[in-house]
């Protein structure tokens, strides 16, 4: 409409004033139309004269994004901004959030004194820009990135901005805002949620820059820290691993006497994402998925019990894959050994073994740290590292330092004193390289420590010695390989000379000999799977006694686990892969290919491999304890089980189906999680093992299908044994099996019997409801247990095995809900599967157990459809 008039005005000027030819005015008309595309309806700013009703809205030039009056769902109205291109209303910004408009219209408009004021129908301002603009004439613009600007009508720099929005964010960080203070201005950007999801009034959480010490972003609840990022090393925030570049985005911290500031921007343009603190108090990273339409989390914070603020207390470093999760810093123990021995009740924190002589003291350097909480931190910019070691060591009251800019070699000198506290180690490969080392001050005394071989140093010859031994087995069986391949070669060549030439590595491949053929598998796989160390069949068949009876550990799915021992005294578990079965071969391949990624305390390592012409077997390490489910349901073993081992298997294998789920380079799906596919170690420790049957999806897969439902009946999840769907959630539910199954002593399908028609979860559930809960309790426990953390478990056992997938936690939030007193526990809903009618049994096709399942033994329904 404005071009329109514009144009007619434009026209009727030219024709009064000069008289010219028309031929020269519908030219001049010509240029000025492509000048100013027709944009009738879609308006990008509000003049004085042209106030934003109720029904109409603001669209930014390029139709990015629109502005305009919204209800949410609490029956007011707000000014706020949303995606113009996305159907599903994404709000990223709203004006009056804390003053909404209760009546039933309004109006958006410029005031004489050039402020944007929004009115309501009486007429009263319930917001306004308010500033100083000296009675200027302003128009208000919404711009392409979704920044809503107020500036002079007429200026010759259109950047010369009275007012943004981008200044006053509300909980979404867009590309190109910046969450952090202006130093000249004073202008401080931070993050604040929703209350609720349909109230966008001022949460109780916020995101914003600390300035103070070594400057880092603190996520809070009103002002009790819950989340550090830490500071900023120059290429991340210390305490994020995940937010750092990706091949979609770009993070950028500025730290300078202007500014200092965290933004980030998309290297596509038609990539959506943002930023936002959702109303519990989470830091949700979004991008846009175009094929499905849907917002995808891209990462959340805090992620797992370490994230959160000072989980482990003073001096104590949090390391989500270890039990327990807490552990001192060399030099340094338990303020409380008991508190810090019972894992569910948290690490008050630790003290020094041996006091400081300010003299002698040492600093032991650890590595891949996330930094203590900076706020009291001393910073120099100019100092190098070993500058700073001297000035800490010099002052008594200096507990750590640190460079504060890992890039290029390192740079500038951060020190702490005091309680260092919210520490975190890092596991190598999370830190996608990118270390950070922290220097603590120890006494002489404990400098020392670190020379005695430690028992990881024993561990690493160990497999150093194993790596070796497999190295020159496998390069011997290679020069065999070549052997073979060259005489066969030879042979071929006499009748088909003309055949395509292959390369040598394929025919090995393609043989069958070693490998995965190539077009099954990427050829990354396949170089995965030659970094496993191989076996050849006769060493192993030596270390088993030719794979006697005696040496027989037990029976997997796919076949029978055997103990060995190598010619060097290791011993290890040998998986040989029945012959009979078909499947075998894949199931092995998988196996294969997914252990030798997956490096966790809490999952079974793989050692090696031997894939002969008519021999498939799999060199485990050796887990003295053979499987929980040996000792769980035999009368006079489960005695051995005292509560604090069972919490800790919990535990345990919590972390370990975490890992798989959330924490790889993968998203595994386990699918067969049962208390005899959980081995332990000499010290009972848990270790998932057999992923014969696992599956890896795709990093914004959440479900899939099979026809071919493979797993254990008692542990399997409706959905899974019904449909055939799947997807973490089973697991979840296959582990709250295994917590109840921990708990009580009972196998799940084991308490069938005509008197007692309940399954194990049936039981649970019904005590549960009566108040009688502990009764589910195993007898041989006794007293002794913590009827909290026996509660907790069971509360959490029966939330993991709700009928409805959506309903159970994920294994973070099942992580949090074992590790932390504090965490609200949802009440469980109906389990899925509880009772079975024994009269109908025959009748269901998907469940036919019995013969298979008797002693545990993964079992495949091949459904008919
Ligand atoms: C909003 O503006 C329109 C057009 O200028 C006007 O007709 C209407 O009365 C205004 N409404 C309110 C509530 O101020
Ligand atoms: C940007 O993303 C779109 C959609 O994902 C893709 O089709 C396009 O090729 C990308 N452009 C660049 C330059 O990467
Ligand atoms: C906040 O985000 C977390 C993680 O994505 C999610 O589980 C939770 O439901 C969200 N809370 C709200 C109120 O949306
Ligand atoms: C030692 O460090 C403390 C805290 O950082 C500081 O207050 C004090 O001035 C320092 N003392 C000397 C002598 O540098």
């Amino acid at each position: 409409m404005n071009t329109k008039i514009l144009l007619v005005l434009i026209c009727n000027f030219q024709r009064m004033k000069t008289l010219h030819s028309h031929v020269s005015t519908s030219i001049f008309i010509f240029i000025l139309s492509l000048l100013y595309p027709f944009r009738s309806l879609a308006i990008d700013t509000i003049t004085p004269s042209q106030p934003l009703t109720i029904n109409q809205t603001l669209v930014s030039k390029g139709e990015f994004f629109e502005l305009g009056f919204f209800n949410p769902g609490n029956n007011n109205l707000y000014i706020g901004i949303w995606y113009k291109r996305i159907q599903h209303k994404t709000y990223v910004w709203v004006a009056n959030r804390d003053n909404p408009i209760t009546s039933s219209s309004g109006n958006l408009t410029i005031a004489n004194n050039g402020n944007m004021v929004l009115v309501n129908q009486t007429g009263t301002t319930v917001w306004s820009t308010n500033q100083p603009t000296k009675m200027v004439k302003t128009v208000a613009q919404l711009l392409d990135n979704g920044n809503f600007v107020l500036r002079p009508e007429n200026d010759e720099n259109p950047e010369n901005y009275i007012w943004q929005s981008f200044n006053y964010p509300t909980d979404t960080l867009l590309p190109e805002m910046k969450l952090g203070w202006d130093r000249k201005s004073g202008i401080h950007r931070f993050l604040r949620p929703w209350k609720t999801i349909n109230d966008p009034a001022t949460g109780d959480y916020s995101f914003r820059m600390n300035l103070n010490g070594f400057p880092e972003v603190l996520l809070k609840h009103n002002e009790t820290i819950t989340w550090r990022t830490g500071p900023w090393n120059g290429k991340r925030f210390s305490g994020a691993p995940a937010m750092k570049g990706a091949s979609i985005m770009q993070f950028e911290f500025t730290d300078n006497s202007d500014e200092i500031n965290y933004s980030f921007k998309l290297l596509n343009s038609s990539i959506y994402s943002r930023l936002i603190i959702n109303s519990s108090g989470i830091n949700e990273r979004y991008v846009w998925v175009e094929t499905t339409k849907a917002w995808k989390i891209y990462w959340t914070f805090p992620v797992n019990v370490c994230d959160h603020y000072s989980t482990c207390g003073p001096f104590g470093v949090c390391d989500a894959n270890a039990i327990p999760i807490c552990k001192c810093m060399t030099g340094f123990q338990p303020k409380n050994k008991e508190a810090w021995d019972d894992v569910i009740h948290g690490f008050v924190g630790c003290v020094r073994s041996s006091k400081l002589d300010c003299g002698s003291d040492g600093f032991l350097p650890m590595k891949n740290m996330k930094l203590p909480e900076s706020s009291k931190a001393f910073v120099d910019r100019k100092m190098n590292l070993s500058e700073c070691g001297e000035i800490c060591k010099r002052n008594c009251s200096c507990a750590a330092y640190a460079n504060m800019n890992i890039t290029d070699g390192g740079s500038g000198c951060v020190i702490w004193d005091g309680d260092l506290i919210d520490m975190r180690q890092y596991a190598e490969s999370e830190d996608g390289g990118q270390a950070q080392d922290l220097y603590v001050r120890v006494s002489d005394l404990d400098t020392k420590l670190i020379e005695e071989p430690t028992t990881t140093k024993d561990n690493g010859s160990k497999v150093g010695k194993i790596v070796g031994i497999s190295i020159s087995t496998a390069f011997v069986v290679l020069i065999c390989l070549l052997i073979l391949f060259y005489l066969k070669r030879k042979k071929t060549q006499s009748w088909n000379r003309e055949g395509p030439q292959e390369r040598a590595e394929d025919i090995i491949l393609n043989n069958g000999v070693i490998l995965p053929s190539r077009r099954d598998y990427h050829s990354d796989t396949v170089m995965d799977v030659l970094e496993l160390p191989l076996f050849d069949f006769t060493t192993l068949a030596v270390a088993t006694n030719n794979f006697a009876d005696t040496n027989k550990l037990g029976q997997g799915g796919f076949g029978c686990v055997y103990k060995g021992t190598l010619p060097g005294g290791e011993i290890i578990a040998v998986k040989r892969l029945s012959s009979v079965c078909a499947q075998g071969v894949e199931e092995l391949k998988n196996e294969v290919r997914l252990i030798a990624k997956l490096q966790h305390r809490n999952l079974v390592r793989v050692l090696g491999c031997c894939i002969e012409v008519e021999e498939k077997l799999l060199v485990y390490e050796f887990m003295e304890n053979k499987s929980l489910d040996t000792f769980l349901f035999d009368k006079e073993k489960s005695m051995k089980l005292n509560w604090k081992i069972r919490l800790e298997n919990i535990l345990g294998t919590a972390r370990g189906l975490h890992y798989l789920h959330h924490d790889s380079r993968f998203k595994i799906i386990h699918r067969d999680m049962k208390a005899s596919n959980i081995l332990l170690d000499k010290e009972m420790n848990p270790r998932i093992s057999d992923f014969g049957i696992a599956r890896i999806f795709g990093s914004d897969q959440t479900e899939a299908e099979t026809k071919i439902v493979v797993g254990t009946y008692g542990y399997m999840s409706p959905e899974y044994a019904m449909e055939g769907h799947f997807s973490t959630k089973s697991d979840v539910f296959s582990f709250g099996v295994l917590i109840l199954e921990i708990v009580s002593g009972k196998r799940n399908r084991g308490s069938f019997n005509t008197s007692n028609k309940m399954n194990l979860l049936g039981q649970a559930w019904t005590l549960w409801n009566e108040g009688n809960a502990l009764e589910l309790l195993d007898e041989s426990l006794g007293t002794k247990y913590s009827k909290n953390e026996v509660l907790r478990c069971i509360q959490v056992g029966l939330l993991c095995v709700q009928g409805q997938p959506e309903d159970r936690p994920s294994m973070s939030k099942v992580l949090l809900l074992l590790s932390s007193e504090t965490v609200r526990m949802p009440q469980p809903k109906h389990p899925g599967l509880i009772t079975r009618n024994i009269n109908n049994e025959t009748e269901s096709p998907n469940i036919n157990d019995d013969p298979m399942t008797t002693n545990g033994i993964t079992m495949s329904i091949l459904d008919g459809r």
